[in-house]
């Protein structure tokens, strides 16, 4: 996982640990290398030095050839367990003497080299020139010792260099654990409420001040913008739950009216029928008239109340969605609509049709309301209805096609509103509610309509159900 998808927690953790981990081994390495370099220098110093005495102990020897004398003198290197060897060269060049005594020739450079001291491969090599006191030169003294003194030395510090380390990192941890908290702890408990309020959707918790710093700021403006959404989202909510109390009342209202209505209205109209079949004769032509528009009047006023209970029952009267076959759907239009369809010579032609979770009732009121208008609105040609349907990733998307009037777009809004017509009755008989009931059903099952035209080629009314689970394919 990428340190930025870390908790933050362990991203503090790891920031300080990094931090001090980091200056520490700089620290230790700056001070592994100082001492490992003057280590050498006293170690060459100190080297030099015995040389030094050895060679001006060793030109008598060297001076009279006294080879006895000379080994004892080298042998005095026995107290420094570091020298590996040593020999006096004569002033040809020749090896002399050399300790120690069982250490092969060989071994040996075969000539003195330059004067002085130096590090070769793993040793520390040097060659002193032996001088009597008028400067003279009688020889040269070779020493060569190993640096195990050095590297043990390294070895013991680098040891204590890790413990101290580990000894620091642990209290680094300990401490940085105990710090990161003044950091991490607010955040958390601010992602904590943030979390709680997304899952809940309850915008009445507050997140804990924790601090005056930044992060405590932070806190209090995320609380205060917590309590504004709360106060919008109470009244939201009383608002949504007046206008669904005002909604019912109206739904009730036009039902009980419409219903009411009915019973009067049936008196009217079957007491208009009955004087026009009883005493039409006994009528002149105006008085005929007369009775004939009021049967007229009851009978549109019979279609207005049906249309508005029709309306009202929406969602008071809606059934239970289920698998509801379209196609069948729209064999069940042609069939209701069969005298219409006979009369204007229309035909409906379709595209295979989806199974959607409808109310069924409410889908053949909704189709049979787009076709009966294409049927209605029609031009002098023979009208041709199409229904087609086509999935996106969301919605089935129905469309219902005619070659009719067409409407303006100035209207397109307008005539999904209850009694709102583009024509006089006499043209088009109508009552306005059609096209208002289908939206309200498209709405109930959580849906859009609308429609596309260009006068006098003909409507489209389009409507989009949403997919409920594995509806996609056809
Ligand atoms: N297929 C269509 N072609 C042209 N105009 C239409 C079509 N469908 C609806 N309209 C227009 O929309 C208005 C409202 O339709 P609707 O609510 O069904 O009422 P009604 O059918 O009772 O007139 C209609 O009066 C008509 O002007
Ligand atoms: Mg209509």
């Amino acid at each position: 996982m990428r340190l930025r998808d870390q908790p933050i927690r362990q991203k503090l953790m790891a920031i300080l640990l990094l931090t001090t981990g980091g200056t520490l081994v700089l620290a230790c390495a700056a001070l592994l290398a100082y001492q490992f370099w003057t280590f050498r220098q006293t170690t060459l110093k100190q080297l030099s030095t015995l040389g030094n005495v050895i060679a001006a102990n060793s030109t008598a020897s060297l001076a009279f050839q006294n080879e006895r004398d000379a080994r004892e003198i080298l042998a005095a290197f026995r107290a420094d367990p570091h020298i590996l060897a040593a020999g006096l060269y004569a002033k040809d060049g020749t090896l002399f003497s050399h300790y120690p005594a069982d250490l092969p020739v060989t071994a040996f450079p075969a000539a003195p080299g330059r004067d002085g001291y130096r590090f070769e491969h793993a040793e520390l090599v040097g060659f002193e020139p032996v001088t009597q006191v008028g400067n003279a030169r009688l020889g040269t003294l070779y020493v060569e010792s190993d640096l195990k003194a050095i590297y043990s030395t390294l070895q013991l510090t680098g040891a204590v260099v890790a413990l101290v380390m580990g000894a620091s990192l642990l209290v680094a941890y300990l401490l940085s654990s105990a710090l990161q908290r003044t950091i991490s702890q607010p955040l958390l408990a601010l992602a904590e409420t943030a979390r709680v309020v997304s899952d809940r959707q309850d915008y009445s918790v507050r997140a804990p001040a924790l601090g005056k710093d930044e992060l405590g700021l932070l806190t209090d403006a995320f609380n205060q913008m917590l309590g504004r959404i709360e106060d919008q989202d109470r009244v939201l909510r009383q608002n949504v739950a007046e206008v669904e109390r005002s909604n019912k009342e109206l739904e009730q209202f036009a039902y009980v009216a419409s219903h009411d209505l009915q019973e009067p209205l049936r008196m009217v109209s079957s007491f208009t029928e009955l004087l026009e079949r009883r005493y039409g004769d006994k009528l002149d032509e105006k008085g005929r008239k007369f009775v004939r528009y009021a049967v007229d009047g009851a009978i549109r006023m019979q279609r207005l109340i049906n249309d508005l209970l029709d309306f009202s029952r929406v969602s008071t009267r809606g059934k239970a969605m289920q698998p509801v076959d379209m196609g069948q759907v729209l064999d069940t239009v042609r069939l209701n609509l069969s005298v219409s369809l006979k009369e204007s010579g229309a035909v409906v032609t379709n595209d295979p049709l989806p199974t959607v979770t409808a109310d069924e009732t409410q889908m053949v009121q909704l189709l049979q309301n787009l076709v009966g208008n294409a049927i209605k609105f029609r031009t002098a040609d023979r009208p041709h209805i199409h229904v087609s349907a086509q999935a996106t990733a969301t919605e089935w998307v129905f469309a219902v096609r005619d070659n009719g009037i067409g409407i303006a777009p100035e209207y397109f809004e307008r005539i999904f509103v209850i009694f709102q017509r583009l024509h006089a009755r006499g043209e088009y008989p109508g009552t306005g509610i059609g096209l208002a009931v289908c939206r309200r059903i498209v709405e109930r099952h959580g849906g859009r309509i609308w429609v596309a035209s260009v006068p006098g080629q003909g409507a489209t009314f389009s409507f989009a159900l949403p997919h409920h689970n594995g509806e996609q394919a056809l």
